[in-house]
């Protein structure tokens, strides 16, 4: 089977060629997916170009914005089974070529809907799911259905998760969206109408959006934007202002856009620091808590681990850390008196959204989040917003630390202890100094470039920062990395450790410090090549390893997390480069994980 992520985008212009606007929106959704890509438009009939590969060379082959017509559909793929191949590229189509639908999500009775249809007559080009829906379409269509109406009959057959884009040639200006488990977005402009994977797609369009919920459909149309529920019922949503601009979806000048979100770091922390009254005033209303559990995958993971040991340190409650993926085999000890914290940069995470659904009810749940609206905001009790603003890069980076000053703001309001935000205010500051030292960091990825294994090691608050610099590492440079608690080491990976195997140490000051400092000795005298993040006032460990990066001495371990991080990105970052990958866009990785 096919399963996609994907990126979708649908329009209907005001006598202006919808091509060129489809393929412009469907680059801002590259970082979903990025094997194959597809647009369809409709005037007299339906037009479509699609292929297997990154859109920038399908467009140089296709001329992908050369299609008449001033309304469209347009996909980006990401696909987990199956090749990425033109068959299998969106849009996908019925019999006759006069339904084109693009999809995300994935439809888990395809097998049973296929053969059906086979069984009816209808013959099917492609191994993808998605290819159920136009022939689905094109039964009821037959049937005497319009286009909406067949949309709604095909989707009552259809079990799975899926935003969905469809045109019919018979209805030329009309596009038909709808949703189940998979984001989409409306977005109202001036006489033009979109619908979207996710905002920041049609920012230069419009900042008018209207979130729609599972099983809602909307028709764009020549009189306007009409929503409805699932038996065909107009409902009535509310309209949402977007303050991201459309220049904070773009590189600025900066080679990739990770590099540019690495920079919009300190930027990011000062701002979602502004959000410190909200905070107050949640934490003002929250009922006793007696435990906290963190739930989120991958960086967010990390940024929980960090909440874990500030929690703990800080408010002095129980708190544990859970992978979203693993969280149902272990969901039934939480009561009222838990604090369930989602943390979330895209707020659609499917591992993330299931854990909270199977949450919500038995615990309070509160959710950290970056993107305004989506799924996850609207499930969750409590929301608190990161202002990260949008982030392309598949690595996630302003998103995290962002993440950080949350859990910071909420673990020092929590707790009562607010000498500590002046502190947390310094942070932006030390980040600028962190940026600093781009250059030396280049020099360090030059001389361990080559490496196939790293190490990334450190305790207590220390040991989440080196996890996630051994991500960075995997996910942008395809270089094993690991982190490692340091004193694990010996338990085990000491083993691997060989002549030059570069040991990157996460050392800053504070109670960790020596004991670090003693993996450090371990290590080297097994022949590693150590690369220590520690205070420029660190005599013993700048004496010790091989290549320091060094910070203000006044940053110790509990507020070390947003700073440190920077090298270890920039680290990853600049390897990325000099393998000729590209860091915004890993291989089989994509930035929204809508499949669990
Ligand atoms: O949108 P989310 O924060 O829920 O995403 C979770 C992970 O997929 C994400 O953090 C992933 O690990 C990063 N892209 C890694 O850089």
């Amino acid at each position: 089977m096919v399963k996609c992520m994907c990126g979708i985008i649908g329009c209907l212009l005001d006598n202006k060629r919808a091509a060129p606007v489809l393929l412009n929106c469907v680059k801002k959704l590259e970082y979903r997916g990025y094997d194959s890509v597809g647009i369809a438009t409709s005037s007299s009939d339906i037009k479509i170009k699609k292929d297997s590969g990154k859109i920038d060379d399908v467009h140089k082959n296709l001329d992908l914005d050369d299609l008449p017509g001033d309304m469209g559909i347009a996909h980006v793929r990401w696909a987990t089974h199956g090749l990425p191949t033109k068959e299998n590229a969106h849009p996908q189509t019925d019999c006759k070529d006069n339904i084109a639908v693009v999809h995300n999500g994935i439809i888990e009775n395809y097998k049973e809907l296929k053969d059906q249809l086979i069984g009816e007559g209808h013959q099917f080009k492609s191994e993808t799911d998605t290819e159920v829906i136009p022939h689905l379409i094109e039964k009821y269509v037959e049937m005497g259905n319009n286009l909406e109406s067949a949309t709604r009959l095909a989707i009552g057959d259809i079990k799975g998760s899926y935003a969905i884009a469809a045109i019919c040639r018979d209805e030329p200006n009309k596009v038909v969206g709808a949703r189940k488990e998979s984001p989409l977005i409306v977005g109202k402009g001036e006489n033009e109408y979109f619908i979207a994977s996710d905002a920041p797609a049609i920012l230069e369009h419009t900042n008018k959006v209207i979130y729609l919920e599972d099983h809602e459909m909307v028709v764009l149309s020549e009189e306007g934007i009409e929503i409805k529920d699932i038996k065909g019922n107009v409902i009535k949503k509310e309209i949402f202002t977007i303050d991201w601009t459309p220049d904070m979806a773009e590189k600025g000048g900066y080679a990739h856009f990770m590099l540019k979100e690495i920079h919009e770091q300190p930027e990011a922390v000062k701002k979602t620091l502004l959000g410190e009254s909200e905070i107050k005033k949640m934490v003002k209303k929250f009922p006793d808590f007696n435990r906290v559990c963190f739930v989120a995958c991958g960086t967010s993971f990390h940024a929980s681990l960090i909440g874990k040991y500030l929690f703990e340190n800080l408010v002095g409650i129980p708190t544990d850390v859970s992978l979203a993926s693993e969280f149902e085999y272990s969901a039934d000890t939480l009561d009222e008196k838990t604090l369930v914290i989602f943390i979330t940069q895209s707020g659609e995470t499917a591992d993330t959204l299931k854990a909270l659904r199977l949450v919500n009810h038995m615990a309070k749940t509160l959710a950290i989040v970056n993107v305004l609206g989506s799924t996850v905001t609207r499930e969750a009790e409590y929301v608190i917003y990161t202002r990260a603003g949008p982030e392309i890069g598949v690595a996630a980076t302003k998103t995290y630390v962002s993440q950080l000053a949350c859990i910071y703001l909420l673990a020092i309001y929590m707790s009562g202890k607010m000498e500590l935000m002046e502190k947390l205010q310094n942070i932006p500051e030390y980040m600028e100094t962190a940026l600093q030292k781009e250059e030396l960091i280049k020099e360090i990825a030059q001389k361990y470039k080559d490496s196939r294994d790293f190490f990334f090691i450190g305790r207590g608050f220390s040991f989440p920062t080196a996890m996630e610099g051994a991500l960075k590492l995997k996910e942008i440079t395809y270089i094993h990395g690991e982190g490692y608690a340091a004193g694990e080491l010996k338990h085990g990976p000491l083993a691997l450790i060989d002549e030059g195997v570069p040991v990157v140490a996460v050392t800053p000051p504070g109670k960790s410090h020596d004991k670090t400092l003693s993996n450090v000795e371990e290590v080297k005298a097994r022949g590693a090549h150590v690369i220590g993040l520690g205070s420029s006032e660190d005599g013993v460990l700048k004496y010790e390893v091989h290549d320091m990066i060094e910070f203000e001495d006044e940053i110790d371990e509990m507020f070390s997390s947003m700073p440190y991080v920077i090298p270890l990105q920039l680290l990853s970052y600049y390897i990325s480069v000099m393998k000729s990958i590209d860091p915004d866009k890993p291989k089989n990785l994509a930035k929204c994980v809508t499949v669990e």
